[in-house]
């Protein structure tokens, strides 16, 4: 018993085009505990948003096993599967309704109060707060028009309204300033039962605190540490270090 949210990688290669196709994921290893933030960072098209999809099951490994919670997924209906876990995708998408409706897409039943919380954790509360409809305020098209850190923040709040065990994060604070990114992190790892989190970025930034990172490149793991140990151990992270 205990926590869940674990995550394991054993050997997994992937191609969109199955068996024999051109693999975007090579033997691709790992282990996340629960409550862990692992993240991922390398260059574009290096495969992080790929490796992320394989986990809700968006597509199914070519070769190799994750598990979750030590179960292989694809014993796992993705229905189910998607339950434990809430993803934010790179592109926001946000809808033309109220920010509590856009918030509580991620869980229907959820109470103003739920929304709230979700809210203040992914720093969005007080933008919110501050316009003279709050949550009431609809969203683009002759609503207002929030910016895109604001609107990341919106897509955060709608995945942690969910209270997923898993979070998956792809790239969903580039365009938010670092030190509210710091306090969005500050808040998850506050969070209760304690969430295991998968990030995806682009500055070191936003990973360099993350119980390990995961340096992707062209489709393989080239490092895989904490920031100090990959500062002193691979190429591709101090390169993108000193980019
Ligand atoms: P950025 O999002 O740009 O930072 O890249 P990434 O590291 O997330 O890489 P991603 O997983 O998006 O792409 C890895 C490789 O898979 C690239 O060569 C893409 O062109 C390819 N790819 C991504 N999505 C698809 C898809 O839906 N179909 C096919 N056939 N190829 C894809």
């Amino acid at each position: 018993p205990g926590k869940k949210g674990r995550i394991d990688f054993e050997q997994v290669s992937f191609s969109y085009d199955g068996e024999g196709g051109q693999p975007v994921l090579k033997q691709i290893s790992f282990t996340c505990l629960p409550g862990e933030t692992v993240g991922i960072i390398g260059s574009t098209g290096a495969g992080k948003s790929s490796l992320v999809g394989l986990i809700p099951r968006f597509y199914d490994v070519t070769e190799g096993t994750i598990r979750v919670d030590g179960m292989d997924v694809r014993d796992i209906e993705p229905k189910r599967l998607r339950e434990k876990m809430a993803i934010v995708p790179q592109k926001t998408m946000l809808f033309t309704g109220t920010v509590l409706e856009n918030i509580r897409w991620g869980k229907a039943e959820a109470t103003h109060e739920e929304v709230e919380q979700a809210a203040r954790m992914a720093q969005a509360h007080e933008f919110i707060s501050a316009t003279p409809d709050g949550y009431e305020t609809r969203v683009g098209q002759g609503g207002v028009n929030f910016s895109g850190g604001q609107k990341q923040r919106i897509s955060i709040a709608r995945a942690l309204v969910k209270k997923p065990e898993i979070l998956i994060l792809d790239d969903s604070t580039s365009a938010v300033d670092v030190a509210t990114e710091g306090k969005i992190k500050d808040a998850l790892r506050a969070y209760a039962a304690g969430l295991t989190c998968i990030l995806i970025a682009q500055r070191i930034t936003s990973v360099m605190d993350a119980d390990k990172i995961i340096v992707l490149d062209n489709g393989e793991v080239v490092g895989i540490g904490t920031h100090d140990e990959l500062m002193t151990s691979c190429q591709v992270y101090q390169e993108i270090f000193q980019s």
